[in-house]
């Protein structure tokens, strides 16, 4: 049987570099495409060095050029696409929020339009947990309602949702879709070869833990203790990067294989476990043997309380589960922050 093609958009990235490690591992042939807006190529030469491919295509494209999206899908038989290229920071869509509608929902619209000239494909979008806003009751099933977005990135990942909803609707069956809705990815890989990147001061919790336990940062500000969870601090569902790789694979495999039960398909992908601000911290001294300077701050504005994955429908239907604990996760994210400062 010839290999599926994959394209990647936003291959280069954290997430999309972990994916394109588990698609290669799994026999598929990937095309990575990235604009380096908000990476450069380390991941990428270590997706390389991880999987021994020196032959992986890699596009420079920026998909909100509707020609340079087309002329992809014209070049590549391209079987399905994963869809990360966005922008993620939630502060800054509150500040800019034009540069979020225009480049999250353009080139996600730009990837649809190009596939349905091709004559269609199978289409996976990475969605998130914040579609759910502050659930009322946890674990949230991919029954529980979304919430009104608390910012533009959270809308333009609603809006992406209905985008695909829709298109696939109207395809006659020649576009089909899986949205994943992430909860908190977290780590790297275990090689330290590839991992998270931020530019500039980090707005998620581990990268900060990461950098301030390294010295790169002087302290860390654990934002609000006087939540109404058992330690005060919010509670998350801390996703291995790893794991939710593998999420995508099963799920492409099921979409080109043509196991899907509906032309749309949505599952949570989470570990079912609630996990403080506080216990992660002290997971992370614990499992590395150090002390981190923190501190308590006041709540961040937009934070939830509380939330976590119903991940039993994704268990059950993509044959797919969580299986790294939040210390071995801990572990990769140290050796990865040690790699990128030559320490190791
Ligand atoms: N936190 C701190 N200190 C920090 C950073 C984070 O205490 O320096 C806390 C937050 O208050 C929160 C928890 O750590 O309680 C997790 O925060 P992250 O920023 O790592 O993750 P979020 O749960 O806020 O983010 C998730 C997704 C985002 C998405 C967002 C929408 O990871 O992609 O939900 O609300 F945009």
């Amino acid at each position: 049987m010839t290999k599926k093609i994959v394209l990647v958009s936003g291959g280069a990235g954290f997430i999309g570099s972990h994916v394109t490690v588990e698609l290669i591992a799994a026999g598929y042939n990937v095309v990575v495409a990235d604009n380096f807006s908000n990476c450069d190529n380390t991941c990428f030469e270590g997706v390389k060095k991880i999987t021994g491919r020196e032959d992986i295509p890699l596009e420079k494209v920026d998909f909100c050029d509707a020609e340079a999206a087309r002329a992809l899908f014209r070049k590549y038989p391209i079987d399905a696409v994963i869809h990360f290229a966005a922008f993620k920071a939630v502060g800054e869509s509150v500040a800019q929020p034009l540069k979020y509608y225009k480049n999250n929902l353009q080139s996600f619209m730009n990837v649809l339009e190009a596939a349905q000239q091709q004559g269609g494909c199978q289409v996976l979008f990475s969605s998130s947990a914040t579609v759910y806003g502050e659930p009322d009751q946890v674990p949230v099933t991919e029954q529980s309602p979304r919430k009104p977005a608390t910012s533009p990135y959270g809308n333009t990942k609603q809006m992406c949702e209905d985008i695909l909803q829709d298109t696939v609707k109207a395809s006659g069956g020649r576009i089909k879709g899986i949205l994943l809705r992430y909860f908190n990815p977290i780590g790297a890989h275990p090689s330290a070869l590839i991992g998270e990147l931020p530019r500039g001061v980090p707005n998620n919790l581990v990268p900060f833990i990461t950098q301030t336990a390294i010295g790169k940062r002087e302290c860390l500000s654990i934002f609000g203790n006087d939540y109404p969870t058992p330690d005060g601090t919010c509670l998350r569902d801390y996703i291995d990067i790893v794991d939710l790789a593998k999420a995508h694979v099963y799920a492409v495999t099921r979409m080109v294989e043509g196991k899907m039960k509906a032309d749309c398909e949505i599952f949570n992908i989470g570990t079912g476990r609630p996990v403080s601000v506080l216990e992660l911290v002290n997971a992370f001294e614990k499992v590395n043997g150090l002390k981190l300077n923190y501190k308590f701050a006041p709540r961040r504005s937009g934070d939830v309380t509380a939330i976590w994955a119903d991940p039993s429908l994704a268990n059950r239907e993509l044959g797919w589960k969580a299986t790294r604990t939040v210390e071995e996760t801990l572990q990769a994210a140290w050796a990865w922050e040690k790699h990128l400062a030559g320490k190791d």
